[in-house]
């Protein structure tokens, strides 16, 4: 049995509950695994000598809940060699700047050094952006991605052309919802200067799509098989299905053209490198493929009434 080791962002910023992370490493440590948790502040490369870091043990108890913990500490401080009998999971969370990237190569130095397993691979992490992953998978959602105002509004000309009177503008690299903003196309220039300003370059614009208010879909998948789906409602006037901005969930099936993009898009990224990619589906259209640490296991756990880290584990295992 292979031991795995999971680097994480210090425990105080997860939600121990309802943490995917936590959720897989409990999950995996349950079904008799040797497990380890490694926190940024002791990771480290050197090319010289063994690649030693202090991990440590923990203990984790399940909630009735399913998908969901009771609770969760760390137990002992243990060091450890990494080798090629590790199986290595990359958890931290995004924003992805410098600091991430670092992280990345760091990884990527530890993962030719030693030979171990890599989930998800650090250098498609390093050369993909989550968002525009979707849009040059797909012409259906017309996306712009830039600081020109020129280019920018010759793409609102475009979007009026299309019929459109409303638009999205968000940061290309944020999460849960900041940023993001909708306003009328024949007002966004203002907006749009004001946007590349705060988030000092590129930003994203879309047509607002109108459908968002039935909610959108996060469908998980790992290794190229289908862990499960949840569709996320916006609270009553609101357009954010981010969860973190107190969206609901129930659990959800896909269509076939939603499962053809999603599928399309796993294998294009190799399975094997980048196993772990968890959707969000806005009008049956792939608008992210989240790959730098997937989240929402424990939603769509519970959602099904079934703990899905069971399933990635099974994989994980063959
Ligand atoms: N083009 C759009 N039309 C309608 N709603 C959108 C659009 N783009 C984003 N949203 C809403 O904003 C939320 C956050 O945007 P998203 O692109 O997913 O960024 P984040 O990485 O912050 O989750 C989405 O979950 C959705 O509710
Ligand atoms: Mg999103």
């Amino acid at each position: 049995m292979k031991t795995h080791v999971l680097l994480v962002d210090p425990l105080e910023n997860l939600s121990v509950k309802k943490d995917t992370t936590l959720l897989l490493a409990a999950t995996l440590q349950k079904l008799g695994h040797i497990v380890r948790l490694i926190f940024v502040k002791d990771f480290s490369y050197t090319n010289i000598g063994p690649s030693k870091l202090t991990t440590y043990s923990f203990v984790a108890s399940f909630s009735k809940d399913v998908g969901y913990l009771e609770s969760f500490s760390i137990d002992k401080k243990v060091d450890m060699e990494l080798s090629k009998s590790i199986i290595f999971h990359f958890r931290v969370d995004p924003p992805f700047d410098t600091a991430y990237l670092r992280l990345l190569l760091i990884l990527k130095g530890l993962k030719e050094k030693t030979g171990m397993r890599v989930i998800n691979d650090p250098e498609t992490l390093c050369s993909h952006n989550e968002k525009m992953i979707a849009y040059e998978f797909s012409k259906d959602l017309p996306s712009f991605v830039g600081s020109s105002q020129d280019n920018f509004n010759d793409f609102c000309k475009g979007l009026v052309r299309l019929g459109h009177d409303e638009m999205i503008l968000k940061p290309l690299d944020l999460y849960q919802g900041i940023g993001v903003e909708k306003c009328t196309i024949e007002k966004a220039s203002d907006l749009f200067l004001k946007k590349v300003a705060e988030f000092e370059g590129a930003i994203v614009a879309q047509p607002f799509i109108k459908e968002v208010v039935k909610g959108e879909k996060r469908a998980i998948y790992f290794a190229g098989e289908f862990i499960g789906a949840i569709l996320k409602v916006p609270k009553k006037d609101d357009f954010l299905t981010n969860i973190a901005q107190g969206a609901t969930f129930e659990a959800c099936e896909l269509t076939a053209k939603e499962s053809f993009a999603c599928q399309k898009i796993t294998e294009s990224l190799d399975i094997k490198k980048v196993p772990w990619v968890a959707f969000d589906l806005l009008g049956e259209i792939v608008q992210e493929a989240n790959i730098t640490c997937p989240g929402l296991l424990n939603e769509v756990s519970f959602a099904h009434g079934k703990n899905l880290a069971q399933e990635i584990v099974e994989i994980l295992s063959e």
